[in-house]
């Protein structure tokens, strides 16, 4: 396994290992969506505002991780790893590289995002030292029958509020 910063040359890959993620990872997952048009702007450098890292295995990408934008020198860091390499260290391994150059890159530290059911991720930040400052609400008004994002199994549990005529 290697980790590289990622380069124009890795659109193919990457858009490939954004085929590997599951639905249930890609729900997980909110920054950008996972398209080839995505992949290609982001290994060229057009779509995230910061450092983007790859991990490979024998020229296929497996992971990757990015920090964008930020505010005050704060930077947001995104990550995902392929299903089949999960549980074997390396989102922790990713996450600690993306903070270490953060570190020694005059930032004030790493923000982020995650939502509360998502154990996975939440074991993995706190591994590198993480900790919850703020709780976000994410919501919706719903113009479906039947809401995409409970149904799929999210932790809100039952309708969502009702909008007045
Ligand atoms: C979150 C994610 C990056 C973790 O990657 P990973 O390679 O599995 O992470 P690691 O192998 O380094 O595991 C880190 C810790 O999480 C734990 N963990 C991993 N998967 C887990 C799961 N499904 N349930 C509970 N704990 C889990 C590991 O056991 C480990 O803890 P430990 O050392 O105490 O045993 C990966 O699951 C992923 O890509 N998820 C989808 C995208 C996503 O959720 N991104 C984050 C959005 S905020």
């Amino acid at each position: 396994m290697n980790i590289r910063r990622i380069s124009s040359e890795d659109t193919d890959a990457l858009a490939r290992f954004f085929l590997t993620l599951t639905p249930a990872q890609r729900k997980d997952f909110h920054p950008h969506p996972f398209t080839t048009k995505m992949a290609e702007r982001i290994a060229h450098g057009s779509a995230i505002a910061g450092p983007v890292w790859v991990a490979t295995e024998r020229e296929h990408i497996v992971g990757y991780v990015f920090l964008s934008g930020g505010i005050d020198d704060w930077p947001q860091l995104g990550i995902a790893v392929s299903p089949a390499e999960t549980g074997r260290g390396l989102g922790t391994e990713l996450v600690a590289t993306a903070v270490e150059w953060a570190r020694t890159n005059g930032k004030c530290g790493v923000v982020l995002t995650v939502y509360q059911d998502n154990v996975a991720a939440i074991r993995t930040y706190d591994k590198v030292g993480f900790r919850p400052t703020r709780a976000l609400w994410f919501m919706e008004v719903d113009f479906s029958p039947t809401s995409y994002h409970t149904t799929l199994g999210g932790s809100g549990g039952g309708s969502p509020p009702r909008v007045k005529d």
